[in-house]
């Protein structure tokens, strides 16, 4: 039998050391989701406040290895970025940026135009009344051109105008479209373009799906074309539930939307795994606290593995989809790293254990993960 020399020993000790320390051999490591899906389309996801100022250490490690995309998930909204009239605060917009170059991130800007968490000097003269439609345009324009301005050349992209748009295709009744009329969409694109001629512009709303709001943005963006207003993509926020909506009403929307030439993205992407309230509309609300318990079922953390791999499946058709629409789909982000942080488990109902994410609370990838990689081998 062959005899091994001391020198022989010592190198194969030295190299099961180093797999050892380095986590295994380039083959036995598991793929990051922003290897796996590069050349089809970023892959990201929004950072909170913890994460932007570091504090989040574990959230970030994750962040810098599995995803190449980012978009702030609060500090750019009006409410926090224009807290009153001529003060901006871009303490925590400004180390996001900087974290996103650090990491060489595509980074978007969300939202400059939306009627929610927004100021409310913004809509009011000094007497308290409606401000007068020159005073909201003056407005608009200041706080556009002042927030993209400051990060011309750095931020790739904006979310200009957050879901104006109605279910049945009708104007969201906001402050904006009261006292400005729809001119508002279209002066907030020209106003950012102004303000970063490079940068790439997006219209961006939940239920996209939906025909009629679906048709109302195909004719938004044909209207904004038509009067040579730059708009390049439009943003589907995801979030979905196990139930709603049908792949085939989400995939027509991609459809109709880069049929006008816009890219497309998933911008918000989370699916709530809990039981959906509006099953229970009309439950008697003597038997709430039973209805409440019914509809947080897992907060011990435990998810009956039939219910997992019901989610897994759901998310794992979804992936399949951007992937069939990768030529137009050009960002798949994340609302939130892990579930710890997700608002989903606050929302429709507060206080509730939500699973809606990629990773899990303790920042570990979930069974899922390995399945949306996986999808990009079999192609
Ligand atoms: C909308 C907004 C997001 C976020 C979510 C809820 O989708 O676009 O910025 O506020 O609601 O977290």
């Amino acid at each position: 039998m062959k005899k091994f020399n001391s020198n022989q020993i010592l190198f194969v000790l030295g190299v099961v050391l180093f797999a050892s320390c380095t986590g295994g051999t380039q083959s036995e490591k598991t793929q990051t989701l922003k290897d796996a899906f590069a050349g089809r389309f970023y892959i990201g996801t929004a950072l909170n406040e913890w994460q932007i100022t570091g504090q989040d250490s574990a959230s970030l490690e994750v962040v810098k290895e599995q995803f190449n995309a980012i978009v702030p998930e609060n500090c750019m909204k009006s409410v926090e970025i224009h807290p009153a009239e001529g003060e901006f605060d871009f303490t925590l917009a400004d180390q996001f940026v900087d974290f996103g170059e650090q990491n060489n991130m595509f980074i978007t800007g969300h939202c400059l135009i939306w009627h929610s968490q927004a100021p409310e000097w913004f809509f009011t003269d000094s007497l308290g009344n409606d401000a007068s439609r020159e005073l909201m345009i003056e407005r608009m324009k200041t706080h556009i051109h002042t927030v993209v301005g400051r990060y011309k050349g750095r931020i790739k992209g904006w979310d200009v105008v957050n879901e104006a748009i109605m279910e049945d295709g009708s104007y969201r009744n906001s402050k904006f479209y009261q006292i400005v009329g729809e001119d508002f969409i279209k002066l907030a694109f020209q106003f950012a373009h102004e303000a970063d001629p490079e940068a790439e512009l997006y219209y961006n709303d939940y239920n996209e799906w939906f025909p009629g709001k679906r048709d109302a943005i195909v004719q938004l963006i044909r209207s904004l074309k038509s009067e040579g207003i730059r708009i390049d993509g439009i943003g589907m926020q995801g979030h979905i539930g196990l139930n709603s909506p049908s792949l085939e009403s989400y995939e027509e929307a991609m459809v109709a939307y880069a049929g006008e030439g816009m890219k497309v993205m998933v911008t918000e992407l989370d699916m709530s795994i809990l039981p959906n309230r509006r099953q229970d509309v009309g439950a008697d609300i003597s038997t709430k606290i039973e209805y409440e318990k019914e509809l947080n079922p897992y907060t011990d953390g435990v998810i009956p593995q039939e219910k997992q791999d019901e989610w897994d499946a759901r998310m794992v058709d979804f992936f399949n989809l951007f992937l069939k629409h990768a030529d137009d789909v050009s960002r798949v982000t994340l609302w939130g790293v892990s579930d710890r942080d997700s608002w989903k488990n606050d929302f429709p109902i507060h206080g509730r254990t939500d699973y809606p994410l990629l990773f899990d609370r303790n920042f570990q990838p979930k069974s899922v993960v390995a399945k949306i990689i996986q999808l990009t081998k079999e192609e």
